[in-house]
């Protein structure tokens, strides 16, 4: 079992914003010192080291993220300069994470951008902010204005001799604009709907430059990962789950929170030791999404135990996502939590292909009829039927996206399901008579 880490190991040290966020703070606690230092390592070292440290995206998808800036051109063709694209778009139902760096510890970002921006020879980098974000922003800006004030962003950034450039755009409050490329046509004044992929955007990105597309905690966590060494992140976790990374627990228990732990941390030590238990007990937990609303639920008795990681969480049947763990006590009505859930999905879908467009409608409309009890038996196949024709078959991730809550429902509460369309009939025979 992956031990609980200590202070000494956290990156985010004013994660709950009771220190200055600003420029100053930043510095006292280690920010900014001597950033040059760590890039004068060379830009092949620093992927090389963040490959060594086993850092995967900590968006959701878990790609690895040194192996990702090496897919940048080392050269760049005249008229096509590289670009750092940070996605602070965070939307992910549950997740609330990178709106706590943004508050409290902007200046970790800005540090992480100018490094990793460097390590793949872009020019500059762009922080895509969700709309509703307004504090959030507020702090980002001034953070930016800090930076360049003293000299840490800009011409000659940090002393490194690099000249670097930091943009701020606000998004408008599209759920879709989270996803890599639909940001990408966001940015460049579109639309926002996703490309195909491939080409990947480190082929061709924002206005047709190699850009690398990057969540706000990946960067934000470089400078310390650099600073203490790669192996020192390795060293939590385990193997291919590597390092702390921040878990956000909301739902019944008894002080939700946002912590920063090592990956691997079992679901029982994490909710006793950070987030007071399971309202009413361990004995009240229903079932738990651990990953973002993305992410299939997970019954009580399958996840008390489980590994908190990409693999752990692969095993029971879910994923890790972006660590948002919604945990739900025998009170919920779970049959309505998974269809208030498609039907945000419904909302959200950008209506660019057939099975998302129109699944996402139809499933939302079967879940409700299943939530009241009025469907038919062979209806929860049928749907089951439907997911698997979205799944796989749309542009982007938002299709599974919809489909997997469903599948979850289905395999772990058919019974409950089954019992309120067996409930109605009962009723509207009585009503009948
Ligand atoms: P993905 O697996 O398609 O891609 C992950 C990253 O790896 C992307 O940057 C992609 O460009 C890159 N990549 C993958 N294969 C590659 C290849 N062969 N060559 C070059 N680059 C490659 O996943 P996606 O669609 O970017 O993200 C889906 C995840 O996002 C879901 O797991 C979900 O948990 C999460 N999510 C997070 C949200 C948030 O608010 N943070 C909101 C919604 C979803
Ligand atoms: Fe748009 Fe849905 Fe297709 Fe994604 S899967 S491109 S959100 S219609």
């Amino acid at each position: 079992m992956i031990a609980s880490i200590d202070d000494k190991d956290r990156i985010f040290t004013n994660i709950y914003g009771f220190q200055d966020w600003g420029v100053d703070g930043a510095m006292k606690r280690g920010d900014w010192d001597n950033t040059k230092d760590l890039m004068i390592r060379g830009q092949d070292q620093i992927i090389e080291d963040i490959k060594a440290s086993g850092l995967r995206g900590r968006g959701g998808a878990g790609f690895p993220t040194g192996m990702k800036w090496s897919f940048m051109p080392k050269e760049s063709k005249p008229g096509k300069p590289s670009f750092l694209l940070i996605n602070a778009d965070e939307s992910e139902p549950g997740s609330c994470k990178d709106r706590e760096i943004l508050r409290h510890d902007p200046h970790k970002l800005l540090e992480g951008a100018l490094i990793a921006g460097f390590a793949m020879r872009a020019r500059a980098a762009y922080i895509y902010i969700r709309g509703e974000f307004i504090r959030e922003a507020e702090n980002l800006f001034a953070a930016v204005a800090q930076a360049y004030d003293k000299g840490l962003l800009g011409k000659n950034a940090a002393g490194s001799g690099y000249d670097f450039d930091v943009f701020v755009h606000r998004g408008a409050g599209a759920y879709i604009c989270g996803e890599e490329t639909a940001q990408i046509e966001s940015l460049e004044g579109k639309k926002g709907q996703p490309r195909l992929k491939p080409p990947f955007p480190a082929g061709v990105g924002l206005f047709g430059c190699p850009t690398t597309v990057n969540n706000v905690e990946s960067i934000a966590v470089v400078p310390t990962i650099l600073r203490r060494g790669p192996s020192w992140f390795a060293g939590i976790g385990r193997d291919k789950n590597q390092g702390t990374k921040l878990f956000q627990i909301s739902g019944h228990v008894n002080n939700p929170t946002v912590v920063e732990e090592a990956m691997g941390i079992s679901f029982r030590e994490l909710v006793d030791k950070h987030a007071g238990g399971i309202r009413g007990g361990w004995d009240n937990l229903l079932a738990v999404i651990p990953g973002g609303s993305s992410v299939p639920l997970v019954p009580a008795a399958q996840i008390i135990d489980a590994p908190m990681d990409f693999d752990g969480l692969r095993e029971v049947g879910s994923g890790l996502g972006t660590a948002a763990i919604i945990v739900m006590d025998k009170s919920t009505d779970i049959v309505r939590a998974i269809s208030r859930i498609s039907y945000f999905y419904k909302h959200e879908s950008c209506g660019q292909c057939t099975p998302c467009r129109e699944g996402t409608g139809w499933m939302w409309r079967v879940m409700e009829r299943l939530r009241t009890g009025e469907a038919e038996m062979h209806e929860i196949d049928m749907l089951h039927e439907v997911t698997k024709q979205v799944e796989g078959h749309t542009i982007c991730a938002l299709g599974d996206a919809a489909a997997w809550p469903i599948q979850g429902l289905i395999k772990h509460f058919r019974p409950e399901i089954e019992r309120r369309i067996s409930d109605f009939r009962s009723d509207m025979a009585v009503a009948a008579e």
